[in-house]
């Protein structure tokens, strides 16, 4: 195939260079894939409302997330084993988000370690997300070296403290390859215990979020929240932010979709919290939609990672480039000169699905 120009070209190729038994891995979904398949259903059911005559010349997809001046509100969301997707990996992913001036939150299950993300892209804005060894001590001491290295918060997974059902990972025999992940095999070599995914608490609390906040010089954003009462209970117990999320479909399948859970959280907390949305953005006018709905920026998982997958660090880039010109696109013709002007007056929910 000759470069692909378009994100959904882009996914073709990189759906059709993958090994198919890790293609199956990256994109599946739990359960029927209803969740996963409603994520991006639900987007489609708001409608941007077009303005004319604005007089703008140029927009502004500039902002800040977690106090870090970005080029775009569209973070890259923590997704595992990126070197079974591309020899790029990690590594090409930090430099694709740091070109193209996006944040990088980089998975606990990466295949490269926090020192190597941080010297590959020094300049690069990023974010080290967290899963929790049994031995809690064990996480700190990994917390610690990713803020030396200039991590600069801490996204704290919630919504996985049993993987979901999910059919595709059963099919292939899929296995947790342990001994790729540096901070995996530091875990195992401080004697941390337990086969595959089960060297990770299941049984985490508030009052370990409240003990993280209140321990790191950084930030703390909680990932993986659907209900308001969980954004106000991570408010109080001392969260920065929230990442509405469902895992993009992998976890527990019949949730809502993030798009229709945001609205009530927003009420909720969005004068305490910096709220994240993620699951489901395919495409610039998402983001648009999740900006309008009240989202400070959003998380891209599976796009950035079709990139990398099909053409590496110039692919990753390529995919964070164009969704970023398509959020351009979508402010100029809303009659918005920059991010913070969009809000819920530039959408209305469509009479039909
Ligand atoms: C293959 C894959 C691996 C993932 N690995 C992680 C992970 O290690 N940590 C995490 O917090 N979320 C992980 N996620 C969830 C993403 O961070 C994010 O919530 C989700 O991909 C967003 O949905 P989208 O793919 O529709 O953009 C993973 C998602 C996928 C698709």
């Amino acid at each position: 195939m000759e470069t692909p120009l378009t994100l959904t070209d882009i996914e073709a190729l990189a759906v059709e260079q993958l090994d198919p038994d890790w293609a199956e891995y990256f994109r599946g979904g739990a359960g029927r894939e209803q969740t996963l398949a409603e994520n991006t259903a639900a987007f489609a059911r708001w409608r941007l409302r077009q303005r004319i005559l604005c007089g703008i010349e140029s927009t502004a997809t500039e902002t800040t997330v977690l106090g870090c001046n970005v080029s775009s509100p569209i973070v890259v969301a923590p997704v595992a084993y990126q070197q079974m997707a591309h020899a790029d990996g990690e590594v090409g992913m930090a430099r694709a988000a740091a070109a193209a001036g996006s944040a990088l939150c980089l998975s606990t299950f990466s295949n490269a370690g926090v020192a190597e993300v941080a010297a590959a892209a020094p300049d690069g804005v990023r974010f080290l997300q967290v899963y929790v060894f049994r031995d809690h001590g064990v996480t700190d001491e990994l917390i610690a070296q990713a803020i030396d290295a200039g991590f600069a918060a801490v996204f704290l997974t919630v919504d996985i403290p049993v993987v979901g059902a999910r059919d595709r990972e059963r099919r292939i025999h899929w296995a947790f390859p342990e001994e790729t992940m540096p901070s995996v095999r530091y875990a195992l070599e401080r004697g941390v215990e337990g086969e595959g995914l089960q060297i990770l608490d299941p049984a985490l609390d508030w009052k370990y979020l409240a003990r993280l906040a209140s321990s790191l010089p950084v930030p703390v954003v909680v990932k993986g929240v659907l209900e308001p009462t969980d954004a106000l209970l991570a408010a109080e117990h001392g969260a920065a932010g929230v990442v509405v999320s469902n895992h993009g479909g992998r976890q527990l399948d019949g949730v809502m979709p993030t798009i229709d859970a945001l609205p009530a959280i927003v009420e909720a907390v969005g004068d305490r919290l910096e709220i994240l949305l993620d699951s489901g953005i395919r495409r610039g006018t998402d983001v648009a939609t999740a900006l309008a709905l009240g989202a400070a920026a959003v998380l891209a998982g599976r796009q950035p990672l079709w990139g990398l997958a099909a053409r590496g660090e110039d692919g990753a880039r390529q995919v964070l480039e164009l969704l970023r010109e398509e959020l351009a696109v979508a402010l100029h013709l809303t009659g918005c000169k920059s991010v913070d002007e969009l809000t819920a007056e530039h959408v209305v929910r469509a009479l039909r699905p």
